[in-house]
């Protein structure tokens, strides 16, 4: 069984602050797209609560779509192989599509992904994400949108899991050791 009060060492980013700091992404991504129809792409299943909070604070036309990536190698580090579990429903062939995650750790997923989705000739793909960690600096992927830059921790909620509990969190916070090391 988990619970919530003593899986958890410290909130680190409540909902509020959450709000007020997607408030100022979606005004920057709105100036920036001004005139343009925007794909926005969600990677399920961490960017759920991305997807479903900025786009509701967009005014830029826009539509919607989710895919489904999983990295190879084992534990909970990505190897930077990924597999496609679910594309794209959408041909993105000269369309601006704006990539939404949670979180940027080693940033091989994303890189990947930015990748995958560059030879399929968009106009554009950019990246909005809520969370970095430093580890994502290591990697040459260029990230227009990022929410907060966060430490080395493991972090949990608003989307982020551990062993795919505490998505269901409305704030981000640090999971408690005894958690990871049981
Ligand atoms: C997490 C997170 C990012 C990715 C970042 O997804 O949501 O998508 O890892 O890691 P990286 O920068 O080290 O590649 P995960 O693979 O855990 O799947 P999930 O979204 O379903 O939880
Ligand atoms: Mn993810
Ligand atoms: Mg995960």
């Amino acid at each position: 069984a988990t619970d919530m009060g003593t899986d958890l060492k410290e909130v680190l980013l409540t909902e509020e602050q959450i709000g007020t700091t997607l408030d100022e992404l979606a005004a920057h991504i709105d100036a920036d797209y001004a005139g343009k129809d925007v794909l926005l792409v969600g990677v399920l299943k961490g960017a759920v609560m991305v997807m479903a909070d900025l786009s509701r604070r967009l005014h830029t036309p826009l539509t919607m779509d989710w895919m489904a990536v999983s990295s190879y190698g084992s534990g909970t580090k990505s190897s930077g192989v990924v597999r496609i579990l679910k594309d794209l429903d959408t041909d993105i062939d000269g369309r601006h599509v704006l990539i939404a995650e949670d979180i940027i750790d080693s940033g091989l997923t994303l890189s990947w992904l930015l990748a995958n989705l560059r030879s399929r000739n968009p106009a554009s793909v950019e990246v909005a994400t809520l969370l970095r960690k430093p580890d994502a600096a290591k990697v040459d992927v260029d990230v227009r949108y990022v929410g907060f830059d966060v430490p080395s921790e493991f972090v949990v909620g608003y989307g982020l899991d551990y062993d795919g509990r505490y998505r269901n969190l409305p704030f981000v916070g640090t999971l408690a050791e005894h958690v990871y090391q049981r």
